[in-house]
């Protein structure tokens, strides 16, 4: 990027934006139209175009989307359809769903779309149809939980009244998101999930389970991660101080069979999956094991359908109605094109509070890259930094910095017409009303002559004013999208994951990067390998850095 220095930055943001689409005018186009409209009040749209909400809004059966309060109009929005075209989205999606080897890193497919394809038609990866075996994983995984939850499969000491999932990243995120999200489908054993390899998880988690009772499954695609494998450890010697037969209570989640025999586990307890599903996009199959014995094999298909429809919405809508595609390109708009280089994801919705987590996954690990997919470096940033928390309680915490801050963050708030408690609709109708409260305060502001009006209504001495005043201005004209729906159900919890999924794809292909590979993790990985063999009294390291090698000997001097 040293050559940035000699450009201008809107100069450089038109230079290397647009070399992505090899010399196109489309983003310069985008970032010219950006220039011109950049200070104007996102409100006044309104004015210009009385229907703007509903123009600028989609609805998707049981999704509501409304981007209106966003500074997009209708010609930003041709353009950045043209873009979505230009980089050939249909024909890219077609491609994943066929099951091309679109993730050219790793020379594999990314078919976590046809664990979804309930209707069970053929999809072939390297001519062979993989949805018999992923149908019979499927009646596996139904046929276990149901065991599980009647009964009959019990532990050594009885049914089995707890599920402990040990897995990290995609092999814990989505489920946890998922089992809590789904909490009034819940009737199965509890659910625990175990990740952080620091000690103090698993101690937590186990020391209140008795072992007797606890089904152990080992969730890791690549049954290597050093995270996993210590936990899974861990818990096989907390359940052998219990039982005779550890492995009994024990099950694996992976695509190495024979690292999962390695371990222990019996051939007959272990889920098998293809590489070609990546961890992030995992939940749909084996790696949802905990999610189907919490809420059993029916509701577990309600998810399943709802994903898929949104699949066939993907699929089939025209772009200007097409909610992954459109959420994309609302995220190319605020991140490449306006330089908003964060996005908060606030979903109004205490059971979707690990959502935030779960995207920053999705979104981050997917789109985190500096090359494309010839592998030349990037001139332009990649994927947002992704965060959130569950409102109302960032309204308490961090929305101070979203309303009067200095940077501009792109809000996306989520939320349920209706909660499942209506005995509690009190509760959700103060819900709703602090989420839409939210989205028209950033969008509105209140300017120094609303406050001092407000301030001489309120008896505040005039010589006071101004000094008041400036404290509680807010500037206003920072973008939202709500997305809308009628309740958390099973069905339209699968339809938001899925559109996520998609958009994320979307996203990565404008860009024109790999959204399904991950090697920015590896470095980190390999050097830890080295320091704990130095902690645990191996010699000194002196490849690393002076800093690093001190930390490690003051940590031991500590210990
Ligand atoms: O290190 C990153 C990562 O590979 C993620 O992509 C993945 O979801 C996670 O680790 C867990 O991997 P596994 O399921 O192979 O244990």
């Amino acid at each position: 990027q040293e050559h940035c220095a000699y450009f201008s930055y809107f100069a450089w943001r038109q230079y290397t934006l647009g070399r992505i689409i090899d010399g196109s005018l489309m983003f310069d186009q985008l970032l010219k139209h950006f220039q011109n409209v950049k200070d104007r009040r996102i409100i006044s749209l309104f004015d210009q175009d009385k229907k703007r909400a509903m123009n600028f809004s989609v609805l998707q059966e049981d999704l509501f989307l409304d981007f209106s309060k966003t500074n997009i109009d209708r010609p930003s929005l041709e353009l950045l359809i043209n873009l979505a075209k230009f980089r050939g989205i249909s024909e890219a999606r077609d491609a994943m769903f066929r099951g091309e080897l679109i993730n050219t890193s790793e020379g594999r497919a990314a078919l976590h779309t046809a664990l979804r394809n309930v209707e069970g038609t053929p999809i072939y990866v390297n001519k062979i149809d993989v949805m018999p075996s992923i149908l019979q994983t499927l009646e596996k995984m139904k046929v276990f939980s149901d065991r599980v939850r009647s009964g009959q499969f019990s532990g050594q000491g009885g049914t089995i009244t707890d599920v402990v999932n040990i897995g990290i990243g995609g092999s814990d995120l989505g489920p946890a998101m998922v089992v809590k999200a789904l909490a009034p489908y819940h009737d199965g054993p509890n659910c625990h999930f175990i990740s952080n390899v620091d000690g103090s998880h698993i101690h937590d988690v186990l020391s209140k389970l008795n072992a007797e009772k606890t089904l152990v499954i080992v969730a890791s695609k690549t049954f290597t991660t050093s995270e996993t494998m210590k936990n899974a450890k861990t818990a096989y010697d907390w359940m052998s101080g219990a039982v005779n037969e550890p492995s009994q209570q024990f099950v694996a989640v992976s695509t190495a069979v024979q690292k999962t025999d390695e371990f222990g586990i019996y051939r007959d307890h272990v889920f098998g999956f293809e590489d070609w599903v990546g961890g992030r996009y995992s939940l749909w199959g084996p790696i949802g094991l905990s999610i189907i014995i919490a809420i059993g094999a029916e509701i577990f298909e309600a998810l399943l359908n709802g994903a898929h429809e949104m699949d066939i919405h993907f699929k089939t809508a025209e772009i200007a109605k097409n909610l992954p595609i459109l959420l994309a390109l609302i995220g190319v708009w605020h991140n490449q094109i306006c330089n908003y280089s964060t996005r908060a994801v606030l979903p109004y919705d205490q059971r979707l509070n690990k959502l935030p987590s779960y995207l920053q996954q999705l979104e981050m690990e997917s789109n985190g890259k500096s090359v494309d997919l010839d592998g030349s470096l990037l001139d332009f940033h990649s994927a947002p930094v992704v965060w959130g928390e569950a409102g109302t309680n960032g309204q308490h915490a961090f929305f101070q910095l979203l309303h009067q801050g200095t940077r501009i963050i792109p809000c996306e708030f989520l939320v349920a017409a209706q909660s499942h408690e209506m005995y509690l609709d009190h509760h959700h109708k103060s819900l709703l009303s602090n989420c839409f409260a939210q989205s028209e305060a950033l969008m509105r502001g209140r300017s120094f002559e609303e406050v001092c009006s407000k301030l001489s209504n309120d008896d505040v001495k005039y010589d006071e004013f101004a000094d008041q005043a400036r404290h509680r201005v807010f500037p206003g004209n920072r973008p939202s999208t709500t997305l809308l729906y009628p309740k958390l159900t099973p069905k339209i919890l699968g339809k938001i994951i899925a559109l996520y999924e998609h958009r994320v794809f979307v996203e990565g292909k404008i860009l024109g990067i790999n959204s399904f590979d991950q090697w920015g993790v590896e470095l980190g990985k390999e050097l830890a390998a080295g320091l704990e063999n130095f902690l645990t009294g191996g010699s000194e390291n002196t490849d690393l850095n002076a800093s690093t090698q001190n930390l490690v000997k003051v940590a031991k001097s500590m210990r």
